[in-house]
């Protein structure tokens, strides 16, 4: 299949921060294939809390874009974590966001579903305000408020239920859950969109070619609960585990979750003048290739 060329961003320096995660990793192979420059240091190098080397590294490498995947993703350990995830999260993307401002680079970051408290009854969309359930979505909605209030040239994309190369991703844990248990429970109380990195990647380049900014929301298209997702894969590699679909209020989690935070997609399927595919093409994509 013939890939995708992006003619103007061949024409950038991209710095990608939290390069070991599972979209910084996407990042550095999509752009290696399409020969788009870009660095990528590991944290050793690139240690988003350390304000004063972040400078130094970019006013070394002199990227015209920089691409942030670092986050700090803990959910629940957040409860307890709250400076470091406000950190990592909210002061570490504004002192980035302003070193972005005074250099004249643009600046990518990723936002969550989870700065909403699943109370709309509805899609939720870029025009609705965040009102986070717990300290990772306050951490997040604070990030992205300051990468947006920056004055930087900027896109925030919102995102959810995020896999790719890593462990820290659902599909991980459940064939890791499944090799160990027969019965699975799975909560059927809990919907948002599986989010493969290949699309993130995609809109994300397609989105920086277009000189678009703003915020929009970033995800596959449809939606399903956990155990739905769960069925889909067990069905897809053939796995005979017994399902059992149960409330999220059964395991104790530390922090509270809205049980309905799908995001529309539509605003940006918009501007990117392309459908994204359905989670289950995604998902069976990914799984295939695992295999
Ligand atoms: N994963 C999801 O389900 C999900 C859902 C909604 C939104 N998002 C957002 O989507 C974006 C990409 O997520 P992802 O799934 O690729 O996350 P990920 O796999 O957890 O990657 C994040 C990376 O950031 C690194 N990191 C943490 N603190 C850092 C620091 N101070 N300096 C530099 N790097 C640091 C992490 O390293 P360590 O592993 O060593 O800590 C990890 O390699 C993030 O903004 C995330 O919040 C993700």
């Amino acid at each position: 299949m013939e890939i995708q060329t992006f003619e103007n961003l061949k024409r950038e320096k991209i710095l990608i921060a939290g390069s070991a995660g599972q979209l910084g990793k996407a990042f550095q192979y999509e752009l290696a294939q399409r020969d788009i420059n870009f660095f990528a240091p590991d944290e050793k190098d690139c240690n988003i809390t350390q304000f004063d080397s972040i400078a130094k590294t970019i006013d070394s490498l002199e990227p015209s874009i920089v691409i942030n995947c670092a986050a700090y993703n803990a959910v629940d350990d957040a409860e307890t974590n709250q400076e470091i995830a406000d950190l990592v999260n909210h002061k570490s993307v504004k002192n980035m966001a302003d070193i972005c401002k005074t250099r004249n680079c643009r600046i990518v970051h990723y936002g969550t579903d989870y700065v909403f408290n699943g109370k709309k009854e509805d899609l939720y969309r870029e025009t609705d305000k965040p009102d986070p359930l717990n300290v990772y979505g306050m951490s997040k909605a604070a990030g992205e408020q300051a990468v947006l209030d920056s004055g930087c040239k900027s896109l925030v994309l919102r995102t959810s239920w995020v896999y790719g190369d890593g462990t820290q991703n659902f599909i991980y844990k459940l064939l890791g859950w499944s090799e160990k248990n027969r019965i699975l429970k799975i909560s059927s109380d809990e919907a948002s969109v599986p989010t493969s990195v290949k699309e993130m990647v995609k809109a994300t380049l397609t989105l920086l070619e277009k000189n678009e900014s703003g915020l929009f929301h970033l995800t596959n298209s449809n939606y399903c609960s956990r155990y739905e997702w769960c069925r889909f894969v067990m069905e897809t590699l053939e796995k005979d585990n017994i399902i059992i679909p149960v409330p999220m209020s059964t395991f104790k989690t530390a922090a509270k979750r809205a049980s309905f935070t799908v995001m529309s997609n539509e605003k940006i399927q918009s501007a990117l003048g392309y459908k994204i595919p359905d989670w289950r093409t995604s998902v069976k994509e990914y799984l295939l290739k695992r295999a």
